[in-house]
């Protein structure tokens, strides 16, 4: 298994350090991983001129996964925008052509308060979104803001293939056999023509998955019953639109930024692996980041890139465990429990793990 590691900037190298002395642990134990470390974002900026060099981008093509810190800073924030460190993030995002983008939302029961919705409505929450990242409305053509009868008016395409359509509905069939056999698809197809075509495929591609429930709800309800009652679901799989807004609602149900990880998939399973959040440069160099997300988003890697199940649930048992110790860095802490830094959760998680 080669992995790439791109620390990137901020608290990048900080939580992707964490990250790393818990792989190391697994390979002691005798998987077999090699590490090749690259630079993306801001700092490859500084070394190269570009945010994305030629030598990372030969390492990502090499790699069977890659694992990423977060890019960016307000150092680079008057740089034009093709230099930008963001820029490198969708560069490598495109090139890979990493199309399935998985967003778990776990409320873990230690961080129950920390979500500002009722804890009988949060409590156990463990659902995934599947969000199809590289279609739709935010890519189709034409698009344009264009001058019509005297006035401006601006278009977009929402377009979706056959094609996308089933390889995004199988990844969430498949998904959903690691886990409680439930998905559920989100359209708009009383209004959308190209939604109706979603709905349709996805309950073709169903076919093949008759061991799997299938249920399809609209978008407005899905952000609804999201709030409503969030446990009714286990996989949800969406376009990109709609993933792009129902993930960020979803991931504001447990509460922190600073435990959420993320996963984007090719047809492979050649993945990106990265925490939600940003470089923070509030806190950057600072030994203050949680690095549990970045920690988790390893464990999705081993989960969805090598098929090592029993090693993810390895990492995931030993975050829980940290956590049910008491140990919080500061955007998960509440009085009573043990506020740790960034190493000093890294080594209470290395001891679970052992
Ligand atoms: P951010 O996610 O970096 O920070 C938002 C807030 O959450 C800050 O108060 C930060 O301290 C806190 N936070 C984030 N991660 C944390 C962690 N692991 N532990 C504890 N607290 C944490 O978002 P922001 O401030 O909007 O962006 C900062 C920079 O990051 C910008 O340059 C932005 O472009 C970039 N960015 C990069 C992303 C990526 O690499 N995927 C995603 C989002 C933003
Ligand atoms: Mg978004």
């Amino acid at each position: 298994m080669k992995i790439c590691v791109l620390p990137g900037d901020g608290i990048g190298p900080e939580i992707v350090s964490q990250a790393m002395r818990v792989l190391e642990v697994l390979k002691q134990d005798g998987l077999k991983m090699e590490f090749e470390y690259g630079l993306l974002g801001g700092g490859a900026v500084d070394e190269t001129g570009t945010p994305y060099p030629e030598a990372t981008q030969r390492l990502a093509k090499e790699a069977d996964a890659i694992l990423l810190g977060a890019v960016g800073g307000p150092k680079w924030d008057t740089l034009p925008r093709e230099q930008r460190p963001e820029r490198g993030l969708l560069g490598i995002r495109k090139q890979l052509g990493v199309f399935a983008n998985l967003r778990p939302a776990i409320l873990y029961p230690e961080l129950a308060n920390a979500s500002t919705l009722k804890p009988e409505v949060v409590s156990g929450l463990d659902i995934i979104i599947i969000r199809e990242l590289v279609g739709d409305i935010y890519f189709g053509e034409p698009r344009g803001i264009e001058e019509r009868g005297g006035e401006r008016v601006g278009y977009n395409t929402m377009v979706y293939s056959e094609s996308e359509i089933r390889r995004i509905a199988k990844v969430a069939f498949e998904t959903a056999r690691r886990r409680n056999r439930k998905v559920c698809s989100v359209d708009k197809m009383n209004v959308l023509e190209s939604t109706q075509l979603w709905r349709d495929v996805v309950t073709e591609v169903h076919k093949d998955y008759q061991d799997v429930e299938l249920s399809h709800m609209l978008v407005d309800n899905a952000a609804m019953q999201l709030v409503r009652n969030p446990k009714q679901f286990d996989v949800m799989v969406t376009g990109n639109m709609f993933g792009d807004i129902l993930s960020d609602e979803a991931s504001m149900l447990t509460g922190s930024i600073g435990m959420l990880p993320s996963a984007s998939l090719d047809e492979n399973n050649k993945g990106l692996f990265e925490p939600c959040h940003g470089s923070a440069p509030d806190i950057a160099g600072k030994n203050m980041a949680n690095p549990l997300a970045t920690i988790l988003s390893a464990a999705m890697m081993l989960r969805y890139s090598f098929g090592q199940e029993e090693q993810a649930l390895r990492i995931e048992n030993a975050v829980k465990k940290v956590l049910a110790q008491g140990y919080r860095t500061g955007d998960i802490y509440e009085p009573g429990t043990n506020k740790v830094s960034t190493t000093e959760m890294g080594d209470a998680v290395l001891a679970a793990l052992q």
